[in-house]
């Protein structure tokens, strides 16, 4: 693994890796890709050199973030080819920049991927977009966003991420469904995934004045302990109509949007910490 060395103000010297995210659910709808795009208009707003990867054939992603190059490779190109070239030729700038490249940049998603959701993969079929990545050089954070459920896509995600974040709503099947996809990941990581961890469990669409919502909230911290990321992504229109427009959340205007902004913020930063350790001092040599 290849290690960047960064000076922050007041924090030391510190080294860092790419980190690679898998944001996952068994469940449909519960704001994967929000998240997704969350998290990539908070890097954005920061700076950090971002990769989303869409995986999902839905390719909510892809439109999201305002992608406009029909000759790029795909996804799906990359899942059978994951040669440096392929790959070249699959990354393409998010609308988000204006296009310029290396800021956030995307590997478009398309119906093409489906058919690498076959039920039996081989081992070498789920370690394709890990290879693929590696040779995506040049970014900090690289963010998959993964279909709802648990079949050759989503562990291929898997495979090739540091970390899995899983999201869900407060809700009673969707609590259920989060404990599934843990102990999924953590089967993952026993046979293919060595290097796979659970970043944590994100609850989106929370609202605070729900008696039912505080009470799964509460649920999830007594199954899952500090495995539940804080804080909640609120449910606010302005996520949707950011989404609508294809905008990044954090220029969206408005309270609302500063609110999600910040939910965004916490758990990017969160994200990052994860490929993240201080660089050992150097010894002065005295005398
Ligand atoms: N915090 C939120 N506030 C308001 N609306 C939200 C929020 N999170 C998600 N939504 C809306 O809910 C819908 C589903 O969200 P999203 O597409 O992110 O879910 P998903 O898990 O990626 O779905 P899929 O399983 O189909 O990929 C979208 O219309 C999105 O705009
Ligand atoms: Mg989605």
């Amino acid at each position: 693994m290849r290690w960047g060395r960064t000076r922050t103000a007041g924090a030391g010297e510190y080294l860092w890796h790419v980190i690679v995210v898998s944001v996952c659910s068994l469940k449909g709808g519960v704001g994967k890709t929000s998240v997704v795009l969350g998290l990539a208009s908070a890097a954005l707003a920061k700076g950090v050199p971002t990769l989303v990867v869409d995986l999902d054939p839905q390719a909510d992603a892809t439109m999201a973030l305002a992608v406009d190059e029909p000759d790029a490779n795909v996804v799906a190109d990359i899942l059978s080819n994951p040669r440096r070239k392929t790959i070249r030729n699959a990354i393409v700038p998010s609308g988000w920049t204006d296009g310029e490249p290396g800021q956030l940049d995307v590997v478009q998603g398309s119906q093409a991927s489906a058919v690498h959701d076959a039920p039996r993969p081989t081992d070498r079929a789920l370690a394709r977009l890990g290879q693929a990545l590696d040779r995506a050089e040049g970014y900090r954070l690289v963010l998959v966003d993964c279909p709802p459920s648990f079949g050759t896509l989503t562990r291929s995600g898997l495979v090739a991420s540091h970390r899995a974040m899983v999201v869900t709503e407060p809700a009673l099947f969707s609590v259920t469904a989060a404990d599934r996809a843990l102990r999924a990941i953590d089967a993952l990581r026993r046979s293919n995934a060595p290097q796979l961890q659970p970043l944590g469990v994100v609850v989106n669409r929370y609202r605070d004045r729900s008696p039912e919502h505080r009470y799964r909230v509460n649920e999830l911290s007594e199954m899952f302990g500090p495995l539940v990321l804080t804080p909640a992504v609120p449910e606010r229109s302005a996520l949707q109509q950011a989404q609508g427009a294809s905008m990044p959340v954090h220029r969206w205007p408005g309270p609302a949007a500063e609110e999600l902004g910040g939910a965004f913020d916490a758990h990017l930063a969160r994200v990052l910490r994860a490929g993240t350790r201080p660089a050992a001092r150097r010894t002065v040599a005295r005398g």
